[in-house]
């Protein structure tokens, strides 16, 4: 039988934990870069494939008939019977904040059942911050249930951002942010996509919004906001998506949507 969001979850903290712990120790020892990806500033590091190896070694133990999708590694096939179940893991968000030592990285795992996802873990590997949510079931960090901020005025909504790793895209994501930052109360760019996500959770920033995330950067931190009360949403009733993702409480969500709609926010490269 499928298990429930809440046995997922209980399953995604324990694999969490011990991912975030192997990462952090690998910073500890010294990190190393393993390869580039599209770009140079796309930073492989050898924590990262070694992390996410132990991810999906431990959840073949754990839950051999799922499948799953991580960033290095890519989809794993099903077991044998295909349980419905798959899990989407980032295994460590924010690498750029890692290879130098800033203290704002995290492992991101999801699980979604027949597509949706159902729950998710955010941990800070440097802090130990911990973000958990189920569908239905409220996100909640250190206990606490969390709820997002209730500012109405954009102008007053401090927003966060990220930017991808091709160079074209950077061009078009600075032109957006340079149309938008004099109608907000500043910009931020923390550089992990799951943690904005998660800290929009709790209103220590108003908004966010990007362009060009991947499945396993908005998964679990995406639930995380939608379950403190955010909208998380694309461009003109599209769900969020590769497209766009802007997450914001109710009252902000039509005005920064219509700026971001303006300055083309999902347009570009
Ligand atoms: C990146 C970070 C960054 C965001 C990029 C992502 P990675 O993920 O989340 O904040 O702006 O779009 O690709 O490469 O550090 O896992």
């Amino acid at each position: 039988s499928t298990p429930t969001p809440q046995e997922l979850l209980a399953i995604a903290i324990d694999v969490a934990r011990e991912a975030a712990d192997t990462a952090y120790r690998m910073r500890a020892a010294g990190v190393e870069v393993a390869a580039t990806k599209s770009t140079i500033t796309d930073v492989v590091t050898a924590a990262d494939r070694a992390v996410e190896r132990q991810v999906l070694d431990a959840l073949a133990t754990i839950r051999p008939d799922d499948s799953v999708l991580g960033e290095e590694y890519g989809a794993g096939a099903p077991g044998a019977t295909g349980s419905g179940v798959r899990w989407i893991v980032d295994p460590i968000d924010g690498t750029v904040n890692y290879l130098y030592g800033l203290a704002h990285s995290a492992v991101s795992l999801a699980a979604e059942v027949g597509g949706v996802v159902v729950a998710g873990v955010v941990r800070n590997v440097f802090t130990g911050e911990e973000w958990t949510a189920t569908l239905g079931g409220g996100a909640w960090r250190a206990g606490q249930r969390l709820r997002c901020s209730t500012e109405t005025d954009l102008g007053q909504a401090l927003v966060a951002t990220g930017f991808g790793y091709d160079a074209a895209r950077r061009s078009h994501q600075a032109r957006v942010v340079a149309g938008l930052i004099s109608h907000v109360r500043d910009i931020r760019r923390l550089g992990a996509a799951a943690l904005d996500l998660c800290l929009t959770a709790e209103g220590r920033v108003d908004a966010y919004f990007e362009k060009g995330l991947a499945a396993w950067d908005q998964a679990a931190g995406g639930l995380v906001a939608s379950e403190a009360g955010l909208r998380v949403a694309g461009l003109r009733g599209l769900p969020a998506g590769p497209d766009l993702v802007i997450a914001a409480p109710e009252a902000l969500f039509a005005p920064l949507h219509d700026r971001l709609d303006d300055l083309d926010a999902a347009g570009g490269p």
